[in-house]
């Protein structure tokens, strides 16, 4: 392994450039601070609310956040950078997760991945050309008695097979596949009452 040397002193965009984080999301965002002790505990919220409007966590954007919370830039940057649900990279339009942990790795759940890999002609957390999949492997994804699981978006993909990951990918909108879902994902019906789901 070897240390790679990160250039803190050149600046990664442009300062001059119009803010990203408009009027009406940097209120949002502070109106988060006053449920917590410090503006630093309002961070993960307030990065949860700039990706989901601004499509993924830019340089610019996490120095806005920084100003916003009055808090070091280092700090946004530590925390965007650690967790995998933060993208720091524009993402596709159709988030691909392909479940890494035990019960899906010992049912076959390499072969799944390596699929999706070959496919998609991407790596993990890389994004294909036309801005359509981008491909990343979680912890778990709550089927564990269902591996090889793979999320597409918000459609858990059960019992995967290798052979089956074309045409799972291949669906436009993620709805023609209708393989068993876990109730996890399931939406709420408007009474209140949990989708019937086929297991
Ligand atoms: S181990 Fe894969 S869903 Fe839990």
């Amino acid at each position: 392994m070897s240390w790679k040397t990160l250039d803190r002193h050149t600046p990664q965009f442009d300062s001059e450039a119009p803010p990203l984080i408009g009027a009406a999301l940097k209120q949002k965002i502070l109106n988060f601070v006053p449920r917590y002790e410090t503006s630093l505990a309002a961070l993960l919220p307030a990065l949860h609310m700039a990706q989901e409007t601004l499509g993924y966590l830019s340089d610019q954007a996490l120095v806005e956040i920084a100003r916003i919370l009055d808090i070091p830039p280092s700090r946004v940057l530590d925390t965007a950078s650690f967790y995998t649900h933060y993208w720091r990279k524009p993402r596709g339009r159709k988030v691909v997760m392909v479940c890494r942990s035990i019960s899906c790795e010992v049912t076959g759940g390499r072969e799944v991945l390596a699929e999706c890999k070959r496919l998609l002609g991407i790596d993990e957390h890389e994004t294909t050309p036309d801005g359509e999949y981008s491909l990343v492997t979680e912890e778990c994804l709550a089927g564990c008695d269902h591996g090889p699981c793979m999320l597409v978006g918000e459609k858990l993909h059960k019992h995967v097979r290798p052979e089956q990951v074309k045409d799972i990918l291949a669906d436009p909108n993620n709805d023609r596949i209708d393989g068993p879902r876990s109730s996890l994902y399931d939406g709420l019906k408007t009474d209140g009452k949990k989708t019937e789901t086929a297991e």
